[in-house]
């Protein structure tokens, strides 16, 4: 079992990335789920992962986090996870609250008193990281690893910047500069997992809550992406954090160097991927190029099958 603390703005594939790291498939142990300003307002994002943890009937705690980035105003993308930032299923309003304080010193305070090291998990911006980080470098000791969606070789908000990186590139900076071990999950791989129609007919035909739930959530979010982007589908890019975490051989990775632009008029945001490494700079974080297509749909798909399984 690998202690994780799941950090994210859901927002559709955030919700996927915690139904695959909270299922039996997984042998993840969650400490928890921390929220972060970034689809939306965080408010908002914390609502959404509470209902998504009483829909999974999953008994750990919900802690929300940054209200904005580190130094510059939010962005939200409500264009593509609607106002809500998981607009299409119903889900009914939670009767789990929000626990008290936090999400910046909860993450400290667990990863402190962990007896395992605690690996990471955030899916949206940075902030919270870095400002428990900022707040408690000693706990850099006790994190396995910093698995991370974010970033990449392009972007999608700006050419040079992808949405988790953009909103809060000060704050990736602190976490790619902080030594921890990271795997990193940006647009080249997440890219290659889109949920086309034929995937999302696939799901469809899982008999269970969870799947059905999965499947709204790709209709909507498949919808949101052919709109905004010309997609058949919609790129379901959180799950490679927790996908990776089960499966690990599932994706081509490369240690290299990554380095956060933070002055740039056009390249704000930017990850500077250092594939063939002509900055001789050490190499900070495991990247991943590519994924086996088919068989992480087989995995996606055994996944939500065990839902079904008492
Ligand atoms: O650019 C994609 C990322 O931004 C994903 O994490 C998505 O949920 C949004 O947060
Ligand atoms: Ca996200």
């Amino acid at each position: 079992m690998r202690n994780v603390i799941l950090d994210c703005d859901p927002g559709h594939d955030d919700a996927v990335s915690i139904i695959i790291a909270a299922s039996k498939k997984s042998d993840l142990n969650i400490l928890g789920i921390t929220t972060v300003a970034g689809n939306v307002e965080v408010e908002k994002n914390t609502q959404n992962a509470l209902k998504v943890s009483e829909l999974l009937k999953l008994e750990v705690p919900v802690v929300q986090g940054a209200e904005r980035p580190l130094v510059k105003q939010s962005e939200i993308a409500p264009e593509i996870h609607g106002d809500t930032g998981m607009d299409g299923p119903e889900l009914p309003e939670p009767t789990m609250r929000v626990k008290e304080g936090h999400a910046v010193d909860f993450i400290i305070d667990q990863v402190k008193r962990s007896k395992e090291k605690v690996t990471l998990v955030p899916t949206g911006p940075l902030t919270n990281i870095a400002m428990a980080l900022i707040k408690a470098l000693e706990i850099k000791e006790n994190i396995d690893e910093i698995v991370l969606m974010g970033g990449g070789t392009f972007g999608n908000w700006t050419p040079a910047a992808e949405f988790n990186i953009y909103v809060d590139a000060e704050a990736a900076k602190v976490v790619f500069e902080s030594g921890i071990p990271i795997a990193m999950f940006g647009l080249d791989v997440t890219h290659q997992v889109i949920a086309t129609p034929d995937i999302v007919e696939r799901v469809g035909k899982i008999d269970n809550e969870i799947a059905q739930f999965v499947k709204e959530l790709l209709i909507f979010f498949g919808q949101a992406y052919k709109d905004h982007f010309g997609f058949n589908g919609g790129p379901i890019h959180d799950a490679c954090t927790t996908m990776y975490l089960m499966k690990p051989e599932l994706f081509e990775m490369q240690h290299l160097n990554v380095s956060i632009e933070i002055k740039g008029e056009f390249s704000y945001g930017m990850t500077a991927v250092d594939k063939l490494n002509v900055t001789g700079l050490q190499a900070n974080t495991h990247f991943a190029w590519s994924v086996d297509q088919d068989e992480f749909w087989n995995v996606f798909e055994a996944v939500l099958e065990s839902y079904g399984e008492v």
